[in-house]
């Protein structure tokens, strides 16, 4: 970005979704004959905030999105923006644009002519419009490309002018539909930081919508994970990824140990279960998980740590399940290793390669190995 981009903290951020709501979704219901596509979603998008709607296809993103910005009305509930009520808006007198998939542009029209196109339709004087075209081009760093056709850029620039079009009249609301997704994956990682800087120059409200969590955790303030047509849990990437409040969630985000355990005692916001073969840990319970009997601890791979690399003494409290080494797969920046415990279940364990040769490194396939966990790194689940 080449406007100098002022760079609020993300307390910030998330201080402003509380104080100033931006969009407002109540109780928003949407149903395609028998299918419910969305059911009872209700939202506050804060102002300025880079919200972003994650969770696999077919689980109602794109209705919720079309619902926003008036392509789509809700059978029950109400849409409000900035304070006003939504319901019986048509998309174009909404403060909303939209950046779709596969940016659509004209293919006919220069790409001054393509951003130009909304102003033009809006009665903006000449003078002016040129000036808001090379304004927005410059905020997506592609100044110079006025005369040029869609046909005459890479699908990047061509996504930038997307991105140009749907700025130029400066709305309070940018609805984007995994814009990034026709992008090979080294220009989608710089997109996603252009992205997450343009909605901070602009101040306006990002709803974005993906399928890819990692796009997600890199780009938002908050995210609201959907399944079947509800959110799930909304929170900030670290509230997301650190503390899941369900199965889905710990599962759709990044890689996670499910273990099967039995509560068999509670002392505040900790718990004793016992795991797999009758071993006994301690871990952390959240609000909603159960306090006797089945549960399921959710525990990240690079939380763990292996016996062998803690030392004789050293290590966190000793809180371990003991196993068998099943495999270890290199991955470049970490390596797999895989403990299968004694009735079965495997657990996954990541270490950070550092270099060559580390401590219990030379152990191979069915030699006994311990998993240590530090308490707070486990989580029991509420559902
Ligand atoms: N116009 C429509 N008519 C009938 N059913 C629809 C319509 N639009 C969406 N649906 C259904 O509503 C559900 C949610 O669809 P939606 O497009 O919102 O999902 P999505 O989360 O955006 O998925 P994807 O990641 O595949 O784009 C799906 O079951 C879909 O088939
Ligand atoms: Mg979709």
């Amino acid at each position: 970005m080449s406007v100098a981009v002022p760079s609020p903290s993300t307390s910030t951020a998330r201080t402003a979704a509380v104080a100033q709501p931006g969009i407002e979704l109540r109780k928003v219901r949407k149903s395609f004959g028998e299918t419910v596509a969305v059911d009872e979603v209700s939202l506050v998008v804060g102002r300025g905030e880079f919200l972003t709607l994650l969770g696999p296809s077919g689980c109602g993103k794109t209705t919720t999105l079309r619902m926003i910005g008036g392509f789509e009305l809700p059978t029950s509930g109400e849409i409000a923006i900035d304070g006003e009520t939504m319901n019986h808006r048509p998309p174009h007198r909404r403060p909303v644009n939209t950046v779709f998939q596969n940016y659509a542009l004209f293919p006919h029209l220069t790409v001054a002519g393509n951003v130009a196109y909304g102003l033009e339709m809006a009665g903006v004087a000449k003078a002016e419009r040129q000036r808001r075209v090379a304004d927005a081009l410059e905020m997506v760093r592609l100044p110079g490309v006025e005369n040029r056709r869609p046909s005459e850029l890479s699908g990047g620039q061509q996504q930038r002018v997307a991105l140009a079009r749907a700025l130029v009249n400066r709305p309070a609301v940018l609805l984007l539909d995994e814009p990034l997704g026709a992008l090979d994956l080294k220009l989608r990682k710089a997109m996603q930081v252009e992205l997450k800087q343009l909605n901070r120059a602009v101040g306006a409200t990002f709803v974005y919508v993906t399928h890819d969590q990692e796009e997600a955790l890199a780009m938002s303030d908050r995210i609201a994970v959907m399944s079947a047509g509800r959110v799930l849990q909304l929170g900030t990437p670290e509230e997301i990824y650190e503390s899941p409040r369900n199965r889905f969630v710990a599962d759709f985000i990044g890689q996670t140990n499910l273990l099967p355990v039995e509560v068999v005692a509670i002392e505040g916001d900790r718990a004793r279960v016992r795991v797999s073969g009758g071993q006994i840990l301690t871990c952390r319970t959240t609000a909603g998980a159960p306090v006797a009997g089945p549960a399921t601890l959710a525990v990240r791979p690079e939380r763990l740590h292996l016996r062998s690399e803690l030392g004789e003494t050293g290590g966190l409290a000793w809180n371990h399940l003991e196993g068998t080494l099943a495999e270890t797969i290199y991955l470049g920046t970490h390596t797999q290793w895989v403990v299968e415990l004694p009735d079965g279940v495997s657990i996954v364990v990541h270490r950070q390669n550092r270099g060559p040769a580390e401590r219990g490194e030379s152990l191979g396939p069915g030699e006994p190995i311990a998993v240590v966990i530090d308490p707070d790194a486990a989580t029991l689940l509420a559902e």
